[in-house]
């Protein structure tokens, strides 16, 4: 090799591996911000706790309420999808009342809604559920909490998260105090996007972090 191939040689090897470090941090993934569990974790076991919230197994009913599809990938930092992970979700009705002993909301309990579901992650990450626009309900006298769902998110050698999913564009989000404390960032992660109007369907990525 002469001075100049070398030269040549040694230019793209640095130029190489800095674009090399800059594509690693580039397209690698913040994982999902945390937010606290809240007080309405579900504590009443049910038979159904499938993917379809707007019905519940042996009654003819169906969950009042807008009815939407929240869809999804589970994703590692390094946007590998990750396969059977378990996503634990729950949520107020469509009225803002949580199947609960503790929630002292005086907005109706609805018969027909499951309220919980345990879906796990399939191929490429995928999952997949159908239920009601959550209804918005007071956290206090002056707070009223944004409409959101809440997740569990785990995996054998992943960080469990526990999260809570908001809605794009709703108004009472930039009033939320939970919300309120995260970066422009982290709120990119955490509001979900609406990809489609009939059926209404929202896209929620969940990164996880190797433990
Ligand atoms: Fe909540």
């Amino acid at each position: 090799m002469d001075e100049t191939n070398r030269r040549t040689f040694i230019k793209s090897g640095v130029v190489g591996g800095a674009l090399g470090l800059f594509a690693s941090s580039a397209y690698a993934s913040s994982p999902t911000p945390k937010e606290i569990e809240g007080p309405f974790y579900p504590v009443m076991a049910q038979k159904d706790k499938d993917f379809d919230l707007t019905r519940i197994e042996g009654k003819e009913g169906v969950a009042k309420g807008k009815t939407i599809i929240i869809q999804g990938q589970v994703l590692d930092t390094d946007d590998k999808s990750v396969e059977d992970a378990t996503v634990d979700l729950w949520q107020a009705n469509g009225a803002g009342r949580y199947r609960h002993p503790h929630d002292s909301n005086k907005a109706p309990l609805d018969p027909n809604f499951q309220g919980w579901a345990i879906v796990p992650s399939g191929k490429d990450g995928a999952f997949r559920f159908k239920t009601v626009y959550p209804g918005s309900y007071p956290a206090s006298d002056t707070w009223t909490r944004p409409p959101h769902i809440h997740f569990k998110i785990s995996k054998k050698g992943y960080i469990e998260i526990i999260t809570q999913m908001y809605f794009p564009g709703h108004e009472l989000n930039d009033s939320d105090l939970l919300l309120k404390r995260k970066s422009k960032e982290e709120h990119k992660l955490m509001i979900a996007s609406k990809v489609q109007d009939k059926p209404e369907t929202y896209e929620y990525n969940i990164v996880l972090q190797k433990a």
